[in-house]
């Protein structure tokens, strides 16, 4: 079988937002595979805005991507041939891979997924990653008790979306934060969070301290930018603050205009005995096998909810990559290749 894989690299490190013009598209025939390797074709590629860091050089916990090279993603793909006992044809498995269609790896790379127990991309968002992502903020850090407030933002998002379903089921108000009415109206009405604010909205501010009479208890972090601003004053004593993403500086090329806000926050760190915990959740891998048992779980008993942002064709997938960190994605950002 002689297959063509189509690979998306880097081929510019963007200065700000990214452009088009920051990848191109390369092609190679890709061999047989050999023993104990998989011929995959993928189905389902991944867009998390942790990509955009590993476009630009500087100190991360991950290096840079090097130009040429293709950007890590999580996909979902199926096996087309296979030299190891352990996968055949049609086996459907998730890898952590790269931006293309087809590939050769290593069967040791591979999980075997079930397509009976739940749609096969829910592996890249509520039963993947961005599931793993709130669970473990939740539990290591966050830590919510019942009648606690817990806020969000980018709230209707992947993970943001999980955050808040997840406190409510333990008992806490979620408040979450989102750009525009629509987002806000799926984040109460649908996900069932409390409050929702348009995180555009003039009164931006004025509009979370009315929606968090008791203060904020737990903050969890994926946006940085006007909602932190906005979050900073609410905290209550002992509040909680696992940082997690700040998508609002991940196209900053220098610090924002105004005075050295640091002494302000050391401040309402000390006076307020706050804790401020980063995390990258390969730090709780070894959560999996819980984390899976429990969403398999709140999913059949329908309590939690998600939504998948689906574009067809590894073509679009660097438009739309641009369009999530501008915020135009609703819900997991998927790019779909084949049925
Ligand atoms: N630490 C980890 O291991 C880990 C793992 C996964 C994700 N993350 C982080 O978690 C965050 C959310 O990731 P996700 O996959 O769930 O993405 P997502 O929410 O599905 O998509 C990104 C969203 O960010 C919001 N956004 C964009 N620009 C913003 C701005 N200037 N201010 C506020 N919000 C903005 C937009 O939502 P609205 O327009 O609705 O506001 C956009 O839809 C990211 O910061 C990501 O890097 C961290």
């Amino acid at each position: 079988m002689t297959v063509t894989a189509r690979t998306i690299v880097l081929a510019a490190r963007p200065d700000g937002a990214p452009e088009p013009s920051d990848f191109r598209m390369e092609s190679a025939v890709l061999p047989e595979p050999g023993q104990g390797e998989v011929l995959l074709q993928t189905l389902w590629l991944s867009l998390d805005p942790y990509m955009r860091g590993r476009m630009s050089e500087g100190p991360s916990y991950a290096a840079a991507t090097e130009l040429g090279q293709s950007l890590p993603t999580e996909a979902v793909a199926r096996v087309l041939a296979s030299g190891d006992a352990a996968f055949r044809v049609g086996d459907i498995v998730a890898v952590h891979d790269q931006w293309r269609d087809h590939m050769i790896r290593n069967a040791g790379d591979l999980r075997k997924l079930d397509p009976t127990q739940a749609p096969v991309q829910t592996a890249l968002g509520v039963m993947g990653m961005p599931g793993m992502t709130a669970y473990t903020g939740l539990k290591h850090i966050g830590k919510p008790k019942a009648g606690e407030t817990v806020v969000v933002g980018a709230a209707s998002g992947a993970v943001g979306a999980l955050v808040g379903q997840m406190a409510r089921l333990g008992g806490a108000r979620a408040v979450g934060l989102a750009g525009g009415a629509d987002k806000c109206a799926y984040v109460t009405d649908t996900l069932g969070f409390d409050a929702c604010i348009d995180r555009n909205a003039p009164d931006m501010a004025a509009q979370l301290a009315a929606a968090c009479p008791k203060g904020i208890d737990v903050y969890f972090e994926l946006t940085g930018g006007a909602i932190f601003d906005a979050v900073l004053p609410l905290l209550n004593p002992f509040a909680r603050v696992p940082v997690c993403g700040t998508i609002a500086t991940y196209n900053a090329t220098r610090l924002p205009a105004g005075p050295d806000r640091t002494p302000a926050l050391l401040r309402a760190i000390l006076t307020k005995s706050l804790t401020f915990r980063g995390f990258i959740v390969s730090e709780f891998w070894g959560d999996a096998p819980e984390f899976y048992h429990q969403m398999a779980d709140w999913l059949k008993a329908s309590d939690i909810r998600y939504r998948e942002d689906v574009t067809e064709g590894l073509d679009q997938m660097v438009p739309t990559f641009i369009g999530m960190l501008e915020g135009r994605n609703f819900g997991k950002t998927l790019i779909k290749l084949a049925d």
